[in-house]
């Protein structure tokens, strides 16, 4: 049977988040039933963040923890780390060649993490969507579940998917590798699928509990108002007892969350730990005080994260078994990677 092929990467560049599992895991774990699933810890990204990590090798089984003890099925999906498949760097330099220096100049990411000193930032920075672009194409997988940062990043995977099949579309017809592909509502011949975003969901860009106005965000060791997988519950209560809020109490309607950032937040992390709508959400706990929201967060988010917290730490105790499922994943993922190279070599001509 032909399930659609989901493509998803999270950075070994620290201790993931409640983001990282509402914008991220949370829905790997969803998609499991209906596609066929590569996740993959993308330590080749990292190096943008940071060029010399001390612990990459346990952050690497860290991330890959998380999606297990998270419920992810490593033997009946893809668990990977992509240093291990060199096709993503090497597809990547082609599609550096695809993208355009603009369209990596007006991404919000590369803006925010060079800074002012834009002209001191790595070229690794600047060209991260296209590695990203890659690690997708090189499988042609076509269903790609972030959080809504990443929005930006795949839009422009699709822009290079999309003149990677205009520049060659030739010679992707002679190569005889023309296949229908989704664009919008139409079928074209080409070769790269056009990527899907799932992004939607009532947390899709989890906010700092610090303030309302900052993503919560894993390589952010400034904010430690951040809630991590691995804490514990009495840290998970105090960070959310701290949270910002403003002094009105919950309002009964969704429209009431616009302008109130922080409310917004924390109802959207509420919904999302539960698989709800936050007009649902609203139906129990409008008209009360924070006060009393608090507490019943806390419990939820608790009860959601301790398991996987622990699963975290009993994976974690045994790093070769981790190591086994990462090199048996980066196996199957060089095996599905060559296939694709083989016919981007041919398109290409070399
Ligand atoms: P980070 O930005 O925390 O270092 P990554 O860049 O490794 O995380 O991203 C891993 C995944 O987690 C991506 O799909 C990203 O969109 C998602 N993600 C990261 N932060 C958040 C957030 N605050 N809310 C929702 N999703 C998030
Ligand atoms: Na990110």
């Amino acid at each position: 049977s032909f399930k659609p092929l989901v493509f998803s990467g999270v950075q070994p560049t620290g201790s993931l988040t409640l983001g990282n599992y509402l914008g991220a895991i949370r829905k790997f774990v969803a998609l499991q039933d209906n596609h066929d699933c590569m996740y993959c810890v993308v330590d080749l990204h990292s190096l943008t963040a940071r060029l010399v990590h001390d612990d990459l090798a346990d952050q690497t089984r860290a991330i890959a923890a998380a999606f297990i003890a998270a419920g992810i099925d490593p033997h009946r999906h893809i668990v990977f780390n992509q240093s291990r498949v060199p096709g993503h760097a090497e597809l990547a330099w082609i599609f550096n060649c695809v993208a355009r220096i603009g369209w990596m100049n007006r991404m919000t990411q590369f803006k925010d993490k060079a800074g002012k000193d834009r002209e001191n930032a790595s070229l690794g920075l600047l060209a991260y969507p296209s590695l990203m672009a890659a690690d997708i194409m090189l499988y042609r997988a076509t269903h790609v579940p972030v959080g809504d940062d990443q929005k930006q990043h795949l839009e422009l995977a699709r822009d290079i998917a999309i003149k990677f099949n205009n520049d060659f579309s030739e010679r992707i017809e002679q190569a005889g590798l023309s296949v229908p592909v989704t664009m919008g509502e139409e079928k074209v011949n080409a070769y790269f699928p056009i990527v899907e975003p799932l992004i939607e969901g009532p947390a899709p860009r989890v906010m700092s509990l610090r303030d309302g106005t900052k993503k919560m965000s894993k390589s952010d060791p400034s904010d430690n108002s951040r809630i991590n997988m691995t804490d514990d519950a009495e840290t998970i209560a105090k960070k959310i007892r701290k949270a910002k809020t403003d002094p009105d109490g919950l309002p009964t309607e969704v429209d009431g969350l616009k302008g109130r950032a922080e409310a917004d937040n924390l109802v959207g992390i509420f919904a999302a730990l539960s698989d709800r709508s936050k007009a649902d959400v609203l139906g129990e706990f409008g008209g009360r005080q924070f006060s009393e929201f608090k507490p019943a967060l806390s419990e939820l988010a608790v009860s959601v994260l301790s398991p996987i917290g622990e699963e975290m730490r009993r994976l974690m105790a045994d790093p070769g078994h981790l190591d086994a499922i990462l090199w048996n994943g980066a196996e199957q993922a060089n095996g599905m990677a060559e296939k694709t190279l083989d016919d981007v070599r041919q398109i290409v001509g070399f």
